[in-house]
């Protein structure tokens, strides 16, 4: 079993560095926050708080993101379920089911998870832990490219999550004492997934 922890701030290009890295070394790749999202959207529309459907919602993430069967890939990006996700990943009780599920599936394999706490908490026996980071106005402008919405807008919401995430009692967004931290303002897509493969190739 090898984990590739790779955590950070929204926007700083975790999702497609570790897709790319887990393509290159023929690792699966895990999407922790598309399960916070899951949760989030599973409540919105039971129109109950999250960590009432935490522990019953079936979640499937993969090449699609699978809610209790049916497929949510694309519904879980929407701005609404980004923010209820950020509200729900705040609740002890949420993210003591995901962290259970997120194990169970680190347990068996070798995987790049992408996350807030992989290192610090969901795998900190993880073989490499990678701490991306970009200026939030990089981040801002990666996510409304991506989304073809108004950057400015991105960035204000982007500062909101950022708050939370960092000052949350439980599991704050902070790097894992021994991860190394990549700074992805200056760098291009293809430098950064070099430089963890790097770091991959450097442990083993
Ligand atoms: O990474 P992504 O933006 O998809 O994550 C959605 C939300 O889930 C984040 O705003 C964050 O609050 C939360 N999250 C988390 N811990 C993780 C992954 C995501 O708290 N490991």
């Amino acid at each position: 079993m090898t984990v590739v922890a790779i955590d950070g701030p929204a926007g700083a290009g975790k999702s497609s560095v570790a897709r790319a890295v887990a393509a290159e070394l023929g690792f699966t790749y895990l999407d922790s926050g598309a399960m916070y999202r899951a949760v989030a959207l599973a409540a919105l529309r039971a129109g109950v708080g999250p960590a009432q459907v935490a522990e019953t919602v079936s979640i499937e993430v993969g090449e699609r993101v699978l809610l209790d069967g049916r497929d949510v890939t694309a519904e879980i990006r929407s701005p609404e379920v980004s923010e209820a996700a950020s509200v729900a990943a705040s609740l002890p009780a949420v993210r003591a089911a995901m962290v259970v599920q997120q194990r169970r599936l680190l347990g068996h394999g070798h995987w790049v998870a992408e996350g807030r706490d992989i290192g610090t908490v969901v795998a900190p026996e993880a073989e490499v832990k990678v701490f991306l980071t970009a200026s939030p106005e990089a981040r801002a402008k990666r996510r409304a490219d991506e989304l073809g919405i108004d950057p400015t807008t991105v960035l204000a919401e982007q500062a909101i999550r950022d708050q939370r995430d960092s000052e949350r009692e439980h599991s704050p967004l902070r790097a894992a004492g021994d991860a190394v931290s990549v700074d992805t303002t200056d760098l291009s897509f293809d430098e950064v997934v070099a430089r963890v493969v790097a770091l991959v190739n450097a442990r083993r």
